[in-house]
């Protein structure tokens, strides 16, 4: 008698865990190695590390492709090489997603898309910021237009997320080809040093159709993205620092555009007066100074979270807390370029305004400004159009905005640094301000062409010309006489005249007339 085979059949229970260590495994122990050994961490570990510990919720974690072409079929990962789900961040809940390079070299599917779509929904419906983490090989070459028209389905809805839930996109390992576009269109773009890029179309394509010769990095690794291009806001030396300046960025932010940004209480004073600010600003007006330096000062214990520090360093940007206030702080850097305004400067500065304001966090604009750049390569690189974007953002905020003109506010720049014309609310003036239509020299050089050219003793009636120009506009006071400063203030008194400000206008309301949406200069 044959002996009976008694099979112990599975329980339920153990299927399930056998199915969620399947999908935990992504694309297998082989590939998990080659993706660390790349510097890289994995698409869990990633997740894990950025939400708050034992946070996270995954949806569709059994979720797998439908393809067939090329023996697709016999080749199925469950999660289908993204993983998504929610989680929190500083106690708040954010939305999540992350590609897993070990899937299918991460490559977005029909229903990888469909899986980022679900949780961008999610986001919408209850008003929570979404976090991409890309690594990703573009789209999944066999799905063809299934897969184009998942990028599709997630580039509308990070369209219109845009201004509703704050959206970040780390960039932590390849993005190619129309996939940059997800990225474009959100919020912020974390990248890391030596393992990320972004391009449209990569070194061997280029090289054959305009035969220039570029390495991935050069062409569109993270420095290139933070300092040339200005696509990318960070550039981080590992996944785990991309991964926590996305969560300090998120601490500054509310999580949706409903909500005011987290109150964080300081112990810092708010009525901290620093003498030393009363000199910080050079004798001489043409000697440059770090704007930082102010804004450490006065900032919450000191800290400032720049953005974009690599590009157009002559204009800061960053976020801040005063006296426990989330700010966004917007400042000419006089130290590089004096300060002025060209069109790299224009367009970060004006993308900042409109985050902040999108997200009702306040303005502080520190105004150091010599005028906009001349230039042939500025004229014709469309100055008019992108100075343009600076000056409309400025005016169509609707945030409590607050200026301090710290020294030059020359000309146009002088208008569009969000100045009362355009609706700021409070305009502060350090007694070094310089508000004119443009500087001594240049003024006397115009206004007294003739008599300069003709007189005896030229050099001795241009200069007596310029100290007269100086002495009358030099200063802050016509513009104080007219209104269009509310106050000269000291130096050293900037931080509790600021959180004084803020507090006064934390209830602010105001509105642009209503419309389908303006047409900012693109
Ligand atoms: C399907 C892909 C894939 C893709 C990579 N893989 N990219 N599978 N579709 N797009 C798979 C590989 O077959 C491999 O599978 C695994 O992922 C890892 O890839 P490797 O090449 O071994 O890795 P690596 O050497 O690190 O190179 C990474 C890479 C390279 C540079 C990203 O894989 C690559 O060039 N891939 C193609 C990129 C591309 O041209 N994509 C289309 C861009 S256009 P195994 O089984 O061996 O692990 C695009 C349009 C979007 O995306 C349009 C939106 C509108």
């Amino acid at each position: 008698m044959k002996p009976k085979i008694t099979h112990q059949p599975m329980s339920k229970i153990d299927i399930l865990r056998n199915k969620s260590r399947l999908a935990e495994e992504g694309g297998g122990g082989a590939r998990l190695e080659k993706q660390k050994l790349a510097g890289k961490m994995t698409a869990r570990e990633r997740i894990e590390f950025f939400l708050d510990e034992n946070s996270f919720e995954e949806f569709d974690k059994f979720v797998v492709h439908r393809s067939t072409d090329f023996n697709l079929e016999e080749q199925k990962y469950f999660g289908d090489g993204v993983i998504t789900g929610h989680g929190l961040v500083g106690g708040r809940e954010v939305f999540i997603f992350a590609q897993d390079f070990t899937v299918f070299g991460g490559s977005l599917s029909e229903t990888h898309a469909q899986k980022i779509c679900k949780v961008m929904d999610f986001a919408m419906k209850t008003g929570a910021p979404v976090v991409g983490l890309n690594d990703s090989g573009g789209a999944r070459i066999q799905e063809g237009v299934l897969s184009l028209g998942g990028y599709a389905d997630i580039f509308l809805r990070n369209t219109l997320a845009s201004g509703v839930v704050p959206q970040i996109s780390c960039i932590l390992g390849p993005c190619a080809g129309g996939a940059v576009y997800s990225p474009a269109i959100t919020d912020f773009n974390v990248m890391v040093k030596d393992t990320s890029y972004m391009f449209i179309t990569g070194p061997e394509v280029i090289k054959t159709v305009t035969h220039e010769e570029v390495t991935k990095e050069e062409l569109g690794g993270a420095m290139t993205h933070n300092a040339k291009s200005g696509v990318a806001h960070f550039a981080a030396d590992s996944d785990e620092h991309a991964l926590r300046l996305t969560r300090e960025l998120l601490s500054f932010c509310p999580s949706n555009n409903m909500e005011k940004p987290p109150f964080v209480p300081t112990n810092d004073i708010d009525s901290r007066i620093e003498e030393k600010l009363n000199s910080i600003i050079p004798e001489l007006s043409t000697q440059p100074y770090d704007i930082r330096d102010i804004i450490h000062i006065i900032t919450d214990e000191n800290h400032f979270f720049e953005i974009q520090e690599h590009y157009a360093a002559n204009i800061v940007i960053g976020f801040a807390r005063l006296g426990g206030f989330s700010v966004g702080i917007v400042a000419n850097q006089p130290a590089f370029l004096a300060g002025v305004l060209d069109i790299d400067a224009s367009v970060k500065a004006a993308r900042f305004v409109r985050f902040c304001d999108c997200f009702n966090i306040p303005l502080i604009t520190f105004e150091d400004v010599p005028g906009f750049l001349p230039g042939v390569n500025q004229e014709h690189g469309g100055i008019i159009r992108h100075g343009a974007k600076l000056l409309y953002a400025f005016a169509e905020a609707t945030v409590p905005k607050i200026t301090v003109i710290t020294r030059k506010a020359y000309g146009g720049a002088y208008c569009v640094m969000a100045s009362k014309h355009i609706r700021t609310d409070i305009n502060f003036a350090y007694p070094t301000a310089e508000i004119a239509v443009m500087g001594a020299e240049g003024a006397v050089g115009i206004l007294y062409r003739k008599e300069i050219s003709q007189a005896q003793g030229a050099e001795q009636f241009r200069k007596e010309r310029v100290a007269e120009f100086e002495e009358k506009f030099a200063n802050p006071y016509i513009a104080a006489e007219r209104g269009f400063i509310d106050e000269v203030i000291e130096p050293s008194q900037t931080r509790p005249k600021l959180i004084r400000a803020l507090r006064l206008l934390q209830n602010k309301r105001d509105n642009n007339p209503p419309k389908k949406h303006g047409n900012i200069p693109l």
